[in-house]
């Protein structure tokens, strides 16, 4: 059907108006991936729309989505075009296979002042170097939900990195995002800031704690869950498209009593343990000094190694 051809959103199903829309979005059916496995009589009842109407809202929603296959050849032509972006320190550089590595999700969890953000900011300094100095000539988003983005540690691990402070500032697009809304809408219409500054690294700090305070109590934890999930499966989507690397830190709770369960679990528990490539665990050690544990991964051994937050940013 020739209409069907510009199909984008759920609105531009036949039959599936604005209201309805919104039902089925509310309904968590928000994408027309979703729509396009739908059962018609499920979503006649979610929407309002007839039995009759849903059938076809399917089926135009199976022509407009795509199943991306690939051999695994290309899997693996693919992955040798991936990238590493430096931490700064060698031995965690070692501990997690050369780096933060692109196509992937790299989740940092631990407590207050771990560190999670100041690896952010070398992170995003680090992917601006030339790919000999561990870098990938890249710019970066860096989605700031806790108000705690510092350009002056920018400009100071710049320098020491040897890239022109202001410079390194204007390849780093910050976004202060309020709302767990505002958090997701900045992914949803990221594509053409990806594309225009090159953007090759992806900051999420933290990525759990708006939704943390808008979805308080128990009842409110599959929705949480519901929505984290499709924020998280956006990032896999963007890291795998345009080949960029995700960095995500996750705070976990100081007062065990607020929680339910093992108070050293991250925020988000199952799903994000599925989601993330490689997870790290972040605990304070004497002084300047923390510890890494490498505690989830495909390809490596867990593991531990120290690292240290100076001024200059973190070394080994
Ligand atoms: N300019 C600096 N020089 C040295 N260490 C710093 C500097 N700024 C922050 N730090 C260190 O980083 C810690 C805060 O880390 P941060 O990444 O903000 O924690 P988190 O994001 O895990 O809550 C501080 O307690 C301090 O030890
Ligand atoms: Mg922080």
């Amino acid at each position: 059907m020739a209409k069907e051809k510009g199909v984008r959103e759920l609105e531009d199903l036949p039959g599936i108006g604005p209201t309805s829309a919104e039902k089925l979005r509310a309904a968590g059916i928000d994408t027309l991936d979703k729509v396009a496995v739908s059962f018609p009589a499920n979503l006649s009842e979610i929407s309002g729309i007839s039995a009759e109407k849903a059938k076809e809202a399917i089926t135009a929603a199976q022509e407009a989505t795509t199943v991306n296959y690939e051999t695994a050849g290309a899997i693996l032509k693919k992955r040798s075009d991936l990238g590493m972006i430096s931490t700064g320190s060698k031995d965690l550089d070692e501990l997690i296979g050369g780096g933060i590595e692109t196509d992937a999700i790299t989740e940092v969890y631990g407590r207050f002042a771990s560190g999670k953000s100041q690896i952010g900011f070398q992170l995003a300094v680090n992917v601006q170097l030339p790919r000999k100095d561990g870098g990938l000539e890249g710019g970066v988003l860096f989605v700031d939900t806790e108000g705690t983005f510092r350009p002056e540690r920018i400009e100071s691990m710049a320098k020491k990195a040897g890239l022109n402070p202001e410079k390194a500032l204007e390849n780093i697009v910050v976004v202060r995002a309020m709302s767990t809304e505002q958090q997701m809408l900045t992914l949803e219409r990221s594509d053409k800031l990806i594309q225009e500054k090159n953007i090759k690294l992806i900051i999420i700090d933290s990525l759990t704690s708006l939704f943390r305070s808008e979805f308080l109590g128990r009842g409110a934890l599959n929705e949480r869950q519901q929505k984290l999930n499709s924020h998280i499966h956006r990032l896999a989507m963007l890291a795998n498209k345009y080949n960029l690397a995700v960095y995500v830190t996750n705070q976990v709770m100081d007062n065990p009593g607020l929680m339910f369960g093992d108070p050293t679990t991250p925020i988000g528990g199952n799903i994000l343990a599925h989601a993330a490539t490689t997870m790290l665990y972040l605990r304070k050690s004497k002084e300047e000094k923390r510890i890494v544990r490498l505690v989830d991964s495909p390809l490596k051994q867990e593991g531990e190694c120290i690292i240290k937050i100076t001024p200059d940013g973190i070394k080994d």
